[in-house]
């Protein structure tokens, strides 16, 4: 089989973990278990995954000048994403996110953008051929110039929450939420732009809907959560790879929700990914 050929215009986060037992409370301080930074970014964990599943994959996106870029970037390098579409702005920081995660796995993110917020239209490459995946970590008007620019498959996936041009999501052949942001944007407006839009609802796994029509709903494999943070790019990339495979609704999703679920259940975002050979077993 041919591989899917995917660019994704996205973050770079160097990502600042601390366990707790629970998530604080507003204004709480919380003393804290160990401390430890991996790799992250919705743009780079998307990217990885969507490699690791077997995708020839482009990263366009932006770091500093610093230390933190040559962490940020190990693994994608590593593992053989095209990263000459990463610039390197000279005054503005390697994105951060300060990540707190409970026991349950349950976590709490906030992020410092730094380079992601100055990755322009200039940055973008004349056309994106091939399958193009985005977020919102970067500005919106560079996502919505990479729309333009794509000339194949688009893929959004609307997170963190925040309103997006209808042209984009109109060109969009699939757009993924979680539950929050699809209460966020309203479900039956997400619906009411047509192509497929999948729902993502945590434990429960995903419905997939096209042209406002559910298609499809898995539920995710039972496995021992130990940190969420980056299953929700890896159901991302899972979903565009599987459908770019031309795999049927049902499997796509069985096999999206698979992916996600392992991704869960190491700690970390980019370290946690999982490889194809174990998202095939376990569907
Ligand atoms: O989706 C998880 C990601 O969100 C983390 O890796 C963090 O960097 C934030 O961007």
């Amino acid at each position: 089989m041919t591989r899917p050929r995917i660019t994704v215009v996205g973050s770079v986060n160097l990502d600042l973990v601390v366990s707790t037992e629970r998530l604080p409370e507003p204004g709480e301080t919380l003393m804290g278990g160990s401390f430890s930074s991996h790799p992250g970014g919705k743009g780079a964990n998307q990217a990885l995954a969507a490699c690791r599943l077997g995708a020839e994959v482009s990263l366009i996106a932006k770091v500093g000048r610093d230390a933190n870029a040559e962490e940020a970037l190990a693994l994608l390098k590593r593992d053989g994403v095209n990263l000459s579409g990463v610039g390197v702005s000279p005054d503005q920081p390697t994105g951060v996110a300060l990540i707190n995660v409970a026991a349950d796995g349950e976590n709490q993110i906030v992020v410092a953008p730094g380079a992601n917020a100055v990755l322009r239209p200039e940055d973008l490459p004349e056309r994106i051929e091939g399958a193009l995946v985005g977020q919102h970590e970067v500005p919106l008007d560079t996502l919505a110039e990479a729309v333009a620019r794509c000339n194949g498959f688009v893929s959004l996936n609307l997170a963190p929450a925040m309103d997006t041009a209808d042209a984009v999501l109109k060109r969009s052949d699939l757009v993924i939420v979680n539950k929050t942001e699809a209460d966020f944007y309203g479900r039956q407006a997400l619906l009411a732009v047509g192509g497929r839009v999948a729902i993502t609802l945590g434990a429960e796994g995903a419905i997939l809907f096209a042209d406002g029509v559910e298609i499809a709903r898995a539920a995710p494999p039972k496995v021992d959560v130990v940190d969420a943070t980056g299953a929700g790019d890896t159901f991302t990339a899972a979903l565009t790879v599987a459908l770019l495979e031309n795999q049927p609704a049902d499997q796509a999703l069985r096999f999206a929700c698979a992916a996600g679920a392992l991704a869960a259940t190491r700690a970390g975002a980019q370290p946690a990914l999982p490889l194809r050979h174990a998202v095939d077993a376990l569907v």
